[in-house]
């Protein structure tokens, strides 16, 4: 019995470690970018300033160049290097009147986003496939549990724009649309069409209209 307890805290207190980004060793630790070493996240950079914990880049809205119509402006650790281990970020996302930021996961943080300006339809569906979702508008938050899929829509004929809040420094995006349609090397069309129980001139239609992921 008490074996089983002991395994029962173990594996609670193992669960509960590696439940986000792993808690920190020390105060600081800057991330040196252009270290060569890669750690799990970041070495620590030797001279600090005030500088590596500041940033403007969520200030203005940002310009939003493609068919979707969003834009997702990340202030996470590759921008302000002083949230290096310590496991939080934030990102700014613009819509443009009916964009789309579209369905998407984050491997490494839950989300939760606060409406700047404008009204949004937003959800995320379960790995039951449960769709919960909801219209949230100006000073109204919403939570997108970690991994999950989810996805925002601005139904309006006004730009929106949201702040997002991570508990990760990088809390890394996959785009389900783009992942599967434009990677590289491709996914191969007989994997899409069986999965999606269309025919390979379908799925060829799509990898045509979006362009490779970097
Ligand atoms: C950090 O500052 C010290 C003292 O000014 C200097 O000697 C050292 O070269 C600096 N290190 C880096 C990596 O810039
Ligand atoms: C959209 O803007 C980003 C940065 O603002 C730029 O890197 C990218 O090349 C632009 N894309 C297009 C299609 O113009």
């Amino acid at each position: 019995m008490a074996v089983v307890i002991a395994l029962f805290l173990l594996s609670a207190m193992v669960s509960g470690t590696i439940a986000s980004d792993p808690d920190m060793l020390q105060d600081i630790c800057v991330a040196d970018l252009s270290a060569g070493v890669k750690a799990n996240g970041y070495p620590c950079k030797e001279n600090v300033t005030a500088m590596d914990f500041f940033s403007d880049i969520l200030a203005k809205p940002g310009a939003i160049n493609n068919s979707v119509g969003s834009l997702v402006t990340g202030a996470n650790v590759q921008k302000v290097p002083g949230v290096n281990t310590l496991g939080v970020s934030l990102s700014r996302i613009d819509y443009a009147p009916s964009g789309l930021n579209p369905p998407h996961t984050h491997p490494r943080a839950s989300e939760v986003v606060f409406v700047l300006e404008g009204e949004l339809e937003v959800g995320f569906i379960t790995t039951a496939n449960v769709l919960i979702s909801q219209t949230i508008k100006q000073g109204e938050i919403f939570v997108f549990p970690k991994a999950l899929v989810h996805f925002q829509k601005n139904n309006g004929n006004k730009p929106a724009s949201v702040l997002a809040a991570f508990n990760s420094q990088l809390p890394g995006t996959q785009s389900i649309a783009a992942t599967l349609f434009a990677a590289t090397p491709p996914v191969p069309d007989n994997v899409l069409t069986k999965a999606f129980h269309v025919g390979s001139k379908e799925v060829q239609k799509i990898k045509s209209r979006m362009a490779p992921k970097k």
